[in-house]
């Protein structure tokens, strides 16, 4: 089983990655001394593929094991849902000493985190990410949260887990489009910080996306954790450079709030933005246009639906304008001087960002 530290100045925990690390559950949650009944969070879609194989894992372990089935997709990040979970927390005997498994994806995990951050003050948390942004992203790093009805993840906390395991044989089950919208934040890991990442992904585009081989997904998972760890060890609460994770995501949240989320995915409406961030570069004299062009066609095997004629550049100007991640002195835009070689900047003008939105829109 391999292992990654994510190192904070106050706290460190592990990532453990390795195909069939389900399996060895019991025994890590031994090692850190998870002796608590566990209070298992889950959506129904994955409880049908992996509940009765997660309760035949812990069963020797004879521990008291309680589950609740969250709603599938974003609708289960509300108030109201956290607030079904207090009480069932309540209701079962949970306290402090107690642990929360998340097992699914980026949804779960949030909901489960920010439930296990407030629950009592704060309870122990173990993440199972099921989904590829899950366990490249969401699931390392500490942002739990859910949404108000006036924005994504506005409410939240940073709640680091006991630990995080990482099986790549979870992903088998996944519907191809959610791979492919995972595949979109380890574009970004290639293109912000790993351009032998970037230049592996494009040599065995196929097999990569065919999530093939598990060795080979073990890999791609370990060098994404260990870049995301490095990042949020430097600046775990987002005051600097944790930013260039949002590569792609100034326009791509844009995107995503212009179709009412309902048209993209969040990867998908990254792969958008990825590609309009790459033509900023360019067009600021930072980014080759050999760069540029080896960017934009990985955006473009990602695949993303196409943009709605209805996505107009006036509405997702506006749009930016509103963005959380800006602040009184402007936009933050994460762009890129190399690939593997992000650099942030607010120095980019209304026109230059039009410029970018048209090439966008006009593709
Ligand atoms: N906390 C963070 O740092 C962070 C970072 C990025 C994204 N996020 C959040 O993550 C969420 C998106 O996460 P997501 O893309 O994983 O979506 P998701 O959790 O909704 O999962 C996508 C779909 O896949 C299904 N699924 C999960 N695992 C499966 C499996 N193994 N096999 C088959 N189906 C499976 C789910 O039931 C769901 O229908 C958003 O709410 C976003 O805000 C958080």
């Amino acid at each position: 089983m391999k292992e990654i530290r994510v190192s904070l100045p106050h706290l460190t925990y592990p990532i453990y990655c390795a195909p069939s690390a389900l399996e060895r559950l019991p025994e890590l949650m031994h090692r850190h001394q998870a002796h608590e009944p566990l209070y298992i969070i889950t959506d129904q879609r994955v409880a049908d593929l992996y509940e009765k194989r997660l309760a035949a894992v812990l069963r020797p372990t004879g521990l008291p094991l309680f589950f609740f089935h969250a709603p599938v997709g974003e609708s289960a990040k509300t108030l109201a849902v956290a607030e079904e979970l207090y009480t069932w927390l309540i209701q079962n005997q949970a306290d402090r000493s107690s642990v929360i498994l998340a097992l699914g994806g980026g949804v779960v995990g949030d909901l489960a985190g920010f439930v296990a951050a407030t629950f009592m003050r704060g309870m122990h948390l173990i993440q199972i990410p099921t989904t590829l942004l899950a366990q490249v992203d969401s699931s390392v790093g500490g942002k739990v949260g859910i949404n108000h009805r006036l924005g994504k993840n506005l409410i939240g906390a940073f709640h680091h887990p006991l630990f995080v395991l990482l099986d790549p044989l979870l992903l088998f089950t996944l519907e191809q489009r959610q791979v492919a919208a995972g595949l979109a934040e380890v574009v970004k890991y290639g293109c912000i910080a790993n351009s032998e990442l970037f230049h592996w992904l494009s040599r065995e585009w196929s097999d990569i996306a065919g999530l093939k081989d598990p060795q080979q997904i073990q890999h791609l998972l370990l060098t994404c954790c260990s870049i995301k760890a490095r990042v949020v060890g430097n600046d775990e609460r987002e005051r600097g450079g944790r930013a260039i994770l949002n590569f792609g995501h100034t326009i791509g949240h844009a995107l995503e709030a212009a179709t009412n989320f309902e048209t993209f995915l969040h990867g998908e409406a990254v792969a958008h933005g990825m590609g309009a961030a790459a033509w900023l570069s360019l067009h600021k004299g930072l980014l080759s246009h050999h760069d540029f062009l080896r960017v934009s066609t990985l955006c473009e095997q990602l695949a993303p639906p196409p943009i709605p004629d209805s996505v107009t550049e006036e509405r997702l100007l506006s749009l930016m304008l509103h963005d959380k991640k800006r602040n009184r002195s402007g936009q933050q835009w994460v762009l890129l001087s190399a690939i593997g070689q992000a650099c942030l900047t607010r120095q980019v003008t209304v026109e230059e960002t039009s410029a970018a939105l048209r090439w966008l829109l006009d593709r």
